[in-house]
């Protein structure tokens, strides 16, 4: 695991924007692998401003999104296909046929699975994947005892979840209790992954992440298999390491 230790979240999300500049400039159809979630809006900001300033493109990118949750339609402003559009794909060049993020309102949310993850399978797999963690270790909707052998699939989101999640709906009870989810097996496919973590609330699911034990029960743990991860952290995130990161 390579690791970054950055001042603060601006700086974490100047780190993780260069590397993404850096693989779409050798590679300008990359397929990004996709996050929601309040940790990758940085990063995001950073690549529309490097968009608008004419140094990336965005044209011949295909994006595929870790998640969704089941029973929210595109339009509900608490979807992912809301976050993405609003956040992401509308300020920049992106064709939206080359962006895929699971159905959450499908009829048939197996079968969205299994062509899910055949359309990332036919799209030549993930190239660069973008992970933020939950405070539990989840990665994507991946809740601590998933399989790592798993591939996109439907879960039920544990309490801590939805109520971490709870912010964004009027109530707890509006948070729905099911998402679609690439599986972990999906993600650990991805050929280079960048995960970001920033703050002191991080701090205990980083140290666990990075020097805890492998485990289904904190499944970003697996992370230690792989061989491309990047993880950049901010200094409260870190807080909890016994060994320091690379400072940026
Ligand atoms: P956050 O969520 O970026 O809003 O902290 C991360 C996650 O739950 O994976």
């Amino acid at each position: 695991m390579k690791t970054y230790l950055a001042e603060d979240y601006e700086q974490m999300s100047a780190k993780a924007a260069e590397i993404i500049k850096e693989q779409l400039v050798n590679k300008p159809s990359l397929t990004l692998g996709l996050a929601t979630g309040a940790t990758p809006l940085g990063l995001y900001k950073k690549l529309i401003s490097e968009y608008q300033k004419e140094q990336l493109s965005f044209h011949d990118v295909k994006t595929v999104n870790l998640d969704e949750y089941l029973g929210l339609s595109k339009n509900d402003v608490n979807s992912y296909y809301h976050f993405m559009y609003e956040n992401f794909f509308r300020h920049i060049n992106i064709n939206p046929n080359h962006t895929h993020i699971p159905n959450g309102m499908t009829e048939d949310p197996q079968q969205e699975c299994k062509q899910y993850e055949q359309m990332i399978q036919s799209i030549g797999g993930i190239d660069l994947q973008v992970l933020g963690i939950g405070l539990n270790g989840h990665i994507g909707f991946n809740e601590p005892g998933s399989s790592f052998d798993c591939s996109t699939h439907i879960v039920q989101l544990d309490k801590s979840t939805r109520q971490a999640n709870a912010r964004f709906f009027p109530a707890i009870e509006d948070v729905p209790t099911e998402a679609i989810t690439m599986g972990i097996k999906t993600i650990m496919n991805a050929r280079q992954i960048i995960l970001l973590a920033s703050g002191a609330k991080k701090a205990e699911a980083v140290r666990r992440l990075m020097e805890g034990k492998v485990e289904a029960q904190f499944p970003a743990s697996v992370l230690q298999l792989h061989p491309n991860v990047c993880i950049i952290l901010d200094k409260d995130a870190a807080s909890l390491l016994r060994e320091r990161s690379t400072s940026l």
